[in-house]
C-alpha cells in the first residue's frame, strides 16, 4: 500500500520504517530540513537499535524515502500518518497546534479519497477537530476518512514492539476505513482492536497512565521495603508471577520519566478535570514520582553528610537503557540537583553523552569510558538501567576511588558482591 507518514521523529520514523519493512511504500515528511538531509544522506537523527540498517535496506529497496514536501507525501499516500510531536503546555494539557496545522496542510492537498490516521498522543475528542479541520479547509470537496491509531512503542526497544505488538487498536467512524486498516497491518501478527474514535485515544492515556502507576505502586512499596528491612525485588518477583498482576514494569528504581509518562499523565490529570473529573490517584502518582527521586538524593547526602565539594562519578545519563534520549531523563535530574549541591560530577553513558552535553554543558567532567568514571571519585551512582553497568570492574573502581561507595539507583548490582568487595553500597527498596 502507498503510505505517507507525516514527523519523523521516533514514532513516525520507527513507523514508516517498519511499514516498508513489511513491504508497504512509504514517503515520510520532516518540515525540518536538516533532519531530511540527514536521512536522505544515510544519517540517522537518533540511536535506536537496528533502525539505522532497516532505513538503509528500505531505502535501497526503493520502499522508502524521505521529502520536506507535504503535498508530495499526501499525493503519494493513501494511508497518511500523523504522527508529528503533542507537546505540554505549562498547566499540563497538551498543545495540538501541530495537528491542527498538519490537518489544514492536508485539507489542502486532497484531490481524492485518502484515510488520515492520527498517531501522534492526543486527548480524546482530538479526532473530531481533526474531521472538522480538514471538512473546513477543503472546503467539503473531497471525502476522507479519520482513524485514531495509537502507537505503544517503546524507545529502545521500538522495532520489536512495532513489529510484535500486544495489540493494534483502531478507533474508526466508516467500514471502509475498517477495511483499509486491517489490510494495512495484515503482515503484522497481532490481535486487531477496533473501537470509536474517542476511545481508542482513551486508550493510549489511560495505558500510559496505568504503566506509570504500576512503577509507582512499585517505588512506593520500596519505600516500605527499606523500613522494614525487606527486599523490592522478592516483592515485585512475588507479586509479579499472579498472571493478573505481571512482573513487568514493576522495577523499582529512581522514578519514571522520558518523553511520555511525565507528558502524558499530566495530560491525563487535566483532560479529566476539562471532563469534570478530579483524577486524584494520578496525581498521587506523579507525587510518589517525585518523592522516589527526593529520597535517593536524602539517601546520598546523608551518606556523604556533605555532597558540597564531592567528586561523585555518575554512570547513565539517558532516561532509560537502549536510548540516548535525554528529556525529562531522572538522570539528568539527579546530576542538577547534585550540581545544585555543590557535587563536582564525572559523567559517563553509552549512548547519550551528545544529548546530554546539551543540557549539562561544561558543568560536568565527560569520561569516555565506563570504568573510568570511578577515578577519583568520593562515591559512585548508578542512574540509568544500561545493563553493561552490571559488568562493571568493581576491584578496580575499589582502588582508583577516594572511598568505596555505591549508590545504585536501578538495583543492578549484587550487594552481596558489593559487600564482599568492601563497598559502602546503596540500593533501592533492599
Ligand atoms: C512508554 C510506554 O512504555 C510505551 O508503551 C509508549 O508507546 C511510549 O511511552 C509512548 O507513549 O510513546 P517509553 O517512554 O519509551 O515508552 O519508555 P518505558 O520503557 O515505558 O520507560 C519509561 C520510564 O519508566 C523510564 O524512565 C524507565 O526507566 C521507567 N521504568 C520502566 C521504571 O522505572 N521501572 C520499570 O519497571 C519500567
Amino acid at each position: 500500500m502507498k503510505i505517507c507518514i507525516i514527523g519523523t521523529g521516533y514514532v513516525g520514523l520507527v513507523t514508516g520504517t517498519c511499514f516498508a519493512e513489511v513491504g508497504h511504500d512509504v514517503v515520510c515528511v520532516d518540515n525540518d530540513p536538516a533532519k531530511v538531509k540527514i536521512l536522505r544522506s544515510g544519517g540517522m537523527p537518533i540511536y535506536e537499535p537496528g533502525l539505522a540498517e532497516m532505513v538503509k535496506r528500505n531505502v535501497d529497496a526503493s520502499r522508502l524515502r524521505f521529502t520536506e514536501s507535504t503535498p508530495e507525501g499526501v499525493q503519494h499516500g493513501d494511508v497518511i500518518f500523523i504522527a508529528v510531536p503533542t507537546p505540554p503546555h505549562a498547566d499540563g494539557s497538551v498543545d495540538l497546534s501541530f495537528i491542527e496545522k498538519v490537518a489544514r496542510e492536508i485539507a489542502g492537498c486532497l484531490t481524492q479519497h485518502k484515510v488520515v490516521v492520527d498517531k501522534s498522543t492526543v486527548p480524546v475528542k482530538t479526532g473530531d477537530k481533526v474531521v472538522e479541520t480538514i471538512k473546513r479547509y477543503s472546503k467539503g470537496k473531497v471525502e476522507f476518512d479519520v482513524v485514531s491509531n495509537p502507537e505503544f512503542l517503546r524507545e529502545g526497544f521500538a522495532i520489536e514492539d512495532f513489529l510484535k505488538p500486544d495489540r493494534i487498536v483502531i478507533g474508526v467512524r466508516s467500514e471502509r476505513a475498517v477495511a483499509v486498516m486491517r489490510e494495512l497491518y495484515k503482515p503484522i501478527p497481532a490481535p486487531l482492536i477496533v473501537t470509536d474514535i474517542n476511545s481508542a485515544e482513551l486508550i493510549k492515556h489511560a495505558a500510559n497512565s496505568f504503566l506509570a502507576l504500576k512503577i509507582s505502586y512499585i517505588n512506593a512499596v520500596s519505600a516500605i521495603c527499606e523500613a522494614s528491612g525487606a527486599n523490592v525485588i522478592e516483592v515485585a518477583n512475588g507479586i509479579g508471577m499472579d498472571a493478573r498482576i505481571g512482573r513487568r514494569f514493576l522495577d523499582a528504581g529512581l522514578g519514571y520519566g522520558g518523553s511520555c509518562f511525565p507528558k502524558d499523565l499530566s495530560a491525563f490529570i487535566k483532560i479529566s478535570e476539562q471532563l469534570g473529573y478530579d483524577f486524584r490517584l494520578l496525581r498521587e502518582v506523579q507525587r510518589i514520582n517525585s518523592d522516589q527521586m527526593d529520597r535517593f538524593l536524602k539517601k546520598i547526602i546523608e551518606t556523604l553528610w556533605v555532597a558540597k565539594d564531592k567528586t561523585l562519578g555518575v554512570l547513565g545519563l539517558a532516561f532509560k537503557q537502549n536510548t540516548d534520549d535525554v528529556r525529562q531523563s531522572p538522570a539528568i535530574d539527579l546530576c542538577q540537583r547534585l550540581l545544585e549541591e555543590g557535587a563536582r560530577l564525572r559523567v559517563y553513558d553509552p549512548q547519550a553523552m551528545g544529548k546530554a552535553r546539551a543540557v549539562l554543558k561544561d558543568r560536568v567532567v565527560y569520561v569516555d569510558s565506563m570504568d573510568d568514571v570511578a577515578i577519583g571519585c568520593d562515591a559512585l551512582v548508578i542512574a540509568t538501567e544500561w545493563p553493561e553497568f552490571k559488568k562493571l570492574n568493581l576491584a578496580r573502581a575499589k582502588e582508583v576511588m577516594t572511598h568505596p561507595i555505591l549508590f545504585d539507583g536501578r538495583n543492578l548490582l549484587d550487594p552481596a558482591e558489593l559487600q564482599r568487595l568492601g563497598f559502602v553500597y546503596k540500593s533501592i527498596g533492599r
